[in-house]
């Protein structure tokens, strides 16, 4: 069953509480910002390309893709500017995701984009800018041949292309890797991203340059053992949990219940690293960790409430979520499944702070 589709089939439900969402992606992206400019520096001391050709992949509908963009173009400026070097005349910007994205939501804050870069970097430059979307899966050729000197994908790439088949009959009761691993779960979902990332290092291998880079950020797991995983992996456990008061209360059926799963991988450090030097497409050059509160506001301002921090968490997850759960079990009883779901996450947090693992890595294209 391909659900990744489904990401964006109820793009009203996602505006309502894409809010907390976003911020919590945009804490995501400051924080891995310094790989990100490391990245541009070692990339820009061989000298840019006359015209730089970047892409941000699963950019979604909201702000943080151009807000990414303009980072990159920005830091290129500066370093240029700093070392006395040639910047590129001109810049092809290439934002993908999915095709049911709304992309004129995105395009619809260029002019914005456009009015802040010229700011940052002066009129001539700004509009040499050149944005375009790219419709279509990552797992699949999205760019001709050795075309793209920059891939960047934040938050995107944990996404699996499916839920693996086999869970259908062996991860009755829980949506995601449980806690107490039953036999085989684990395995099917590993396997499952060994698939996906490794055609996805592929895809990118074809359409990069050699010497190109790539900066990626997935969510992951602390432990390598997935069975004793204290990161936000709790969160889908409180949310199978709730789905469970919901079957109890004849709101869903119980075989629908035991159907679904979510396609994602939250993998280790180890198995990345594995994957891509399998693939052997590319070099690692970095490769960092950091954690983030699940209560974005937080990581400024200690936030007090449990209950307001559980309806906060509850909304992030449920901008994600929404559209998939409606998908498979209707949507009739998303608010009562959501005011469960914050209730267990506010009676989780007065025992524990779950945070969300993130791995960022920087590639190098390996020369053919
Ligand atoms: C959580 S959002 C991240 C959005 C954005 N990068 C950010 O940091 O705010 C994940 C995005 O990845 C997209 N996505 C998931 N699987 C994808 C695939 N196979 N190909 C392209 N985009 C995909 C989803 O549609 C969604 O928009």
């Amino acid at each position: 069953m391909d659900v990744v589709n489904v990401l964006h089939m109820n793009a009203e439900n996602r505006k309502c509480s894409y809010a907390e969402n976003s911020t919590l992606q945009k804490t995501v992206i400051l924080k891995a910002r310094k790989v990100l400019e490391e990245t541009i520096k070692d990339y820009g001391s061989h000298g840019f390309p006359q015209c730089f050709k970047l892409a941000d992949l699963g950019c979604s509908s909201g702000p943080n893709s151009l807000f990414l963009i303009a980072n990159i173009v920005d830091g290129v400026h500066a370093f240029c500017q700093k070392k006395n070097l040639k910047a590129p005349d001109e810049y092809q910007v290439f934002l993908n995701d999915l095709p049911n994205n709304d992309f004129n939501a995105v395009f619809k804050m260029t002019p914005q984009f456009y009015s802040n870069l010229e700011n940052e970097i002066g009129p001539e430059k700004s509009e040499k800018c050149f944005i375009c979307g790219v419709p279509g899966s990552f797992y699949k050729r999205l760019f001709p041949s050795d075309s793209l000197h920059f891939v960047h994908s934040s938050y995107s790439v944990h996404w699996l292309s499916q839920v693996p088949r086999e869970l259908l009959d062996i991860n009755k009761g829980n949506i995601y890797i449980p806690k107490v691993n039953p036999a085989g779960v684990y395995e099917a979902y590993f396997n499952q991203f060994t698939r996906d990332f490794t055609a996805f290092l592929h895809m990118r291998s074809e359409e990069m340059v050699s010497k190109g880079r790539m900066v990626l950020t997935l969510i992951g797991r602390s432990t390598a053992d997935p069975a004793c995983n204290n990161d936000c992996c709790h969160l889908y456990g409180l949310l199978a949990k709730s789905l469970h008061d919901m079957v109890a209360e004849g709101l869903i059926h119980e075989e629908d219940f035991n159907s679904f799963n979510l396609p994602i991988y939250t993998s280790c450090t180890d198995e990345l690293k594995a994957i891509i030097e399998s693939e052997n497409s590319f070099t690692i050059d970095r490769l960092e960790t950091f954690e983030v509160n699940c209560d974005t506001r937080d990581e400024n301002e200690k936030i007090k409430s449990d209950e307001s921090s559980g309806r906060f968490i509850a909304n992030t997850i449920r901008a994600v979520m929404e559209p998939m759960l409606a998908s498979h079990f209707g949507n009739t009883f998303m608010d009562k499944l959501f005011e469960r779901y914050a209730m267990h996450v506010t009676e989780h947090l007065s025992r524990e702070e779950p945070k969300y693992f993130n791995i960022v890595i920087s590639l190098t294209k390996k020369c053919k």
